[in-house]
């Protein structure tokens, strides 16, 4: 199996369980809140929310304003649930969703007001292309906004002074899982802390590196916003 299949494989498993656990977690609706709040997102806009997992974040774009959501991931266990919440919720008209990877978006060039992603593009181990294409993919002035996590996994695998500062962040992880998502959040953090160590479908890297990537890939107005209280995540907000 490939690493990308790997990574579909433990999406497709998690799925089921991923709003009882990490949608447990108040830190992250907290980070999704300040992706919206950083869009900008107004009435009409077109919206992109590459990896949208359950959902999570598309209802918040449509609880902000009167705009239209795409969901594109490329897990369809996560896309099912992500389709059954907006039919029962009655919101058909104002989302589409698309089974789709993020390395390779298949949409017309300036298509999208807002391109959002969150706690997904770190999973991509060659991001440029992935920003040229988001950049290609947003109108002009369209804005991008990304909530990930900032550590810099990248380097030797064997090194302790790598291996140290990953931990220092699951450190954080595991408790706060523990305590808000309770044993099952904590047993998935736990497990997916390993990917992160040797970077297994996981490739983080820190918003500095994240703020060169899209100064490469043409963007303009590139600015990093701590989540406040939580020192490993942050939110970058660039314009086309
Ligand atoms: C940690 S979840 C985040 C989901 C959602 N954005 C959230 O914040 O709740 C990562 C999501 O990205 C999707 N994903 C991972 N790699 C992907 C890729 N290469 N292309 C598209 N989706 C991907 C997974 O299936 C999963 O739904």
């Amino acid at each position: 199996m490939t690493t990308n299949e790997q990574t579909k494989k433990w999406f497709g498993d998690w799925a089921n369980e991923y709003d009882s656990t990490l949608g447990k977690v108040r830190r992250h609706h907290k980070l999704l809140d300040l992706v919206v709040a950083r869009s900008k997102v107004r009435k009409n806009d077109q919206v992109l929310d590459i990896g949208c997992g359950t959902g999570l974040m598309t209802l918040k774009f449509l609880r902000k304003a009167d705009c239209q959501v795409t969901g594109v991931d490329n897990s369809d266990a996560m896309l099912a649930i992500f389709k059954k919440k907006i039919t029962e919720l009655g919101l058909q008209d104002k989302t589409a969703c698309k089974a789709g990877d993020a390395a390779d978006l298949e949409f017309e060039e300036d298509t999208f007001d807002i391109c959002a992603s969150t706690v997904t593009l770190h999973h991509l181990k060659n991001k440029l292309p992935a920003l040229k294409k988001i950049h290609s993919i947003l109108k002009p002035g369209g804005r991008l906004v990304i909530g990930d996590i900032d550590v810099d996994t990248t380097g030797r695998l064997t090194d302790p002074k790598r291996m140290l500062r990953i931990l220092d962040f699951l450190r954080q992880e595991y408790a706060l899982a523990l305590k808000e998502g309770g044993i099952p959040a904590f047993s998935r953090m736990y497990d997916n802390g390993k990917k992160h160590i040797l970077n297994d479908g996981e490739y983080c890297i820190s918003f500095p590196q994240w703020e060169d990537l899209c100064r490469k890939a043409r963007f303009k107005n590139i600015a990093t916003r701590p989540l406040p209280g939580f020192e490993w995540f942050k939110v970058l907000d660039a314009v086309k």
